[in-house]
C-alpha cells in the first residue's frame, strides 16, 4: 500500500515509524512531516487549505490510505472531503470529530448514554455564566467550549478565580471563538489516564493507555502544555478498574455513537479522571494523544495498517490487538519558553547517539533540515522514547539518552514516570 500521513509532530512520526514496520506498506508520504520523518517517509510541503492539491497528489501517487493525525484537519472535515474523493483515510468524520470540537458536543453525549462524566452546566452569554459563578461551590473548572490546543480549561479554586477566567474565554476572547460558549463544571480529584480504542461502525478494540504529563515543569508546575512525557503501565491500573472502563465507558459510546448515527472510524483518546467513586470522562479526543501515541506505539505488536483495515472495513470485532508487555518512557524535550514564547532554528546534535542506546527510539516534533544540520523549528522538539522491563528501568535509559543529546535551548521535565514508583 501506499500511505500519506498528515501532520508533523512526534505523533505523526510515531505513526510513519510503525507504519515502516508494516510488510504492507510499499511506500510511504507525509505532509508536512519534519526532520526526523523525513528519514523515513517521502517529506512533502504542499499547502493543506488547497485541497484539490492535496487529491491531485493523491492520485499521482496513488496513495490507498490516508492518515490523518491533528484534530485541526478533523475539525474541517478533511476526512470527508478525501473519503468523498474515493480515497481511504483514517480518522473521523467532521460530524463525529464534534466528540472532541465541541465540549458541550460531547457533554450532551456523555449524559444521553449516562456514561460517568464531571456535573456540568452550559452558558453562551457572559452575564448567565457570571450570575451562576455566586450560586456554586468551589473549586470548578471553566471551559472553553471549542478547540484551544488543550488551553482552554482553567481551574478555579475561588470565585475571582473563577470570574477572571470567564473573562478572558468570554470578554477577552483568548481563545478566540473557540470560547463563545464555555461549560462549568465540577472539579473532579483522582489520577488520570488517556485511554484509547479504535472505533467502527460496530464495536471497537482497545489499544491501551499512558499517564500524560501536562504541565510544563517539574512537580506538576507552570502553565499547561500539549504533554511533556508519558508511561506506560501503573500499577494504580487494575483490572477492576480496567473493567469498569470497558462496561461503564467504552460500550456505551459504542452504543451511543450508533444510536445517533455518529460513524466513527479511528482512533478514539478518552481522557480519564479515576475518582474513588470509579472511571469518569474529563473529555473525548478524535484521535491519537501526543506524546501518548509515541509511548503506545512502541509497544503495539500487531500490524497497524491490519488494524487499520479492519477498523474502516468495520471488522474491528474481529481483530485483537497485541502489546509487548514492556514499559515505556517518553520524554518530550522542549525549546525553553515553550508553551509561551521560544526561539526557533537553534542546531541540535548527536541525537544518533542518543538513538544508539539500547531500548531507545527518539521521534522529532518541530524539527527540520538546513544545510543537513537538524534545527528546532516549533515548540516541542523531541519525544525520546525508552522501553524496558520496568518504568524505573526505561526512565533510566530515556534520561541517559536525552543527557548526549546537545541542544542548550532545549529543556524537559526530570520526573516523568516518577509517581508511579
Ligand atoms: P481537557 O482539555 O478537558 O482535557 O482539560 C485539560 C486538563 O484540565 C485535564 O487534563 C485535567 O487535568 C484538567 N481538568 C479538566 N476537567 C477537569 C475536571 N472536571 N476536574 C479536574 N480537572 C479537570
Ligand atoms: N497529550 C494530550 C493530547 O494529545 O491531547
Amino acid at each position: 500500500m501506499n500511505i500519506l500521513v498528515l501532520g508533523g509532530g512526534g505523533r505523526e512520526h510515531a505513526i510513519c515509524w510503525a507504519v515502516k514496520k508494516s510488510s504492507k506498506c510499499k511506500s510511504l508520504f507525509c505532509i508536512p512531516g519534519n526532520a526526523g520523518i523525513s528519514e523515513i517517509a517521502n517529506c512533502k510541503n504542499l499547502d493543506l487549505n488547497k485541497k484539490n492539491e492535496l487529491i491531485r497528489f493523491c492520485k499521482e501517487e496513488k496513495i490507498d490510505l490516508v492518515i490523518i493525525g491533528p484534530e485541526q484537519f478533523l475539525e474541517e472535515g478533511l476526512s470527508d472531503y478525501i473519503r468523498s474523493k474515493g480515497i481511504r483515510v483514517f480518522g473521523p468524520s467532521k460530524k463525529a470529530s464534534m466528540l472532541e470540537t465541541s465540549k458541550a458536543f460531547a457533554k450532551r453525549f456523555l449524559t444521553k448514554n449516562k456514561i460517568k462524566t464531571a456535573k456540568y452546566r452550559e452558558f453562551k452569554t457572559f452575564d448567565s455564566a457570571l450570575e451562576y459563578l455566586s450560586t456554586t461551590k468551589y473549586p470548578i473548572v471553566i471551559k472553553a467550549d471549542g478547540l484551544a490546543a488543550g488551553k482552554g480549561v482553567i481551574i478555579c479554586k475561588t470565585k475571582n478565580e473563577a470570574i477572571s477566567g470567564l473573562n478572558i474565554i468570554m470578554k477577552k476572547k483568548k481563545f478566540g471563538s473557540a470560547g463563545k460558549k464555555v461549560i462549568i463544571e465540577e472539579y473532579l480529584s483522582g489520577f488520570e489516564v488517556s485511554y484509547f480504542a479504535f472505533f467502527d461502525k460496530n464495536s471497537f478494540t482497545k489499544l491501551g493507555y499512558a499517564l500524560d504529563h501536562k504541565r510544563a515543569f517539574n512537580n506538576d508546575k507552570g502553565p499547561n502544555t500539549g504533554g511533556m512525557g508519558c508511561f506506560s503501565p501503573t500499577k494504580k491500573m487494575t483490572k477492576d478498574i480496567e473493567n469498569q472502563i470497558e462496561k461503564k465507558i467504552l460500550i456505551p459510546t459504542s452504543i451511543g455513537l450508533k444510536k445517533d448515527n455518529l460513524i466513527y472510524r479511528g482512533i478514539l483518546f478518552f481522557g480519564l479522571m479515576i475518582t474513588p467513586k470509579g472511571p469518569y470522562v474529563i473529555e473525548y479526543n478524535v484521535r491519537f494523544g501526543d506524546p501518548e501515541c509515541q509511548t503506545l506505539l512502541r509497544n503495539l505488536q500487531t500490524d497497524i495498517l491490519k488494524i487499520i483495515d479492519y477498523n474502516l472495513k468495520d471488522k474491528l470485532s474481529d481483530i485483537t490487538i497485541r502489546n509487548k508487555k514492556q514499559s515505556v518512557v517518553c520524554v518530550v524535550v522542549a525549546s525553553k519558553g515553550y508553551p509561551g514564547n521560544y526561539r526557533k532554528n537553534k542546531i541540535l546534535k548527536n541525537i544518533s547517539k542518543a538513538q544508539s542506546i539500547k531500548g531507545v527510539v527518539v521521534f522529532h516534533a518541530g524539527t527540520s533540515l538546513e544545510k543537513n544540520k537538524i534545527i528546532s523549528s516549533g515548540g516541542r522538539v523531541l519525544s525520546v522514547t525508552a522501553q524496558a522491563n520496568s518504568i524505573i528501568n526505561a526512565r533510566k535509559i530515556a534520561y541517559k539518552a536525552i543527557a548526549l543529546i546537545d541542544w542548550k535551548e532545549g529543556f524537559f521535565r526530570e520526573d516523568i514516570g516518577q509517581k508511579n514508583i
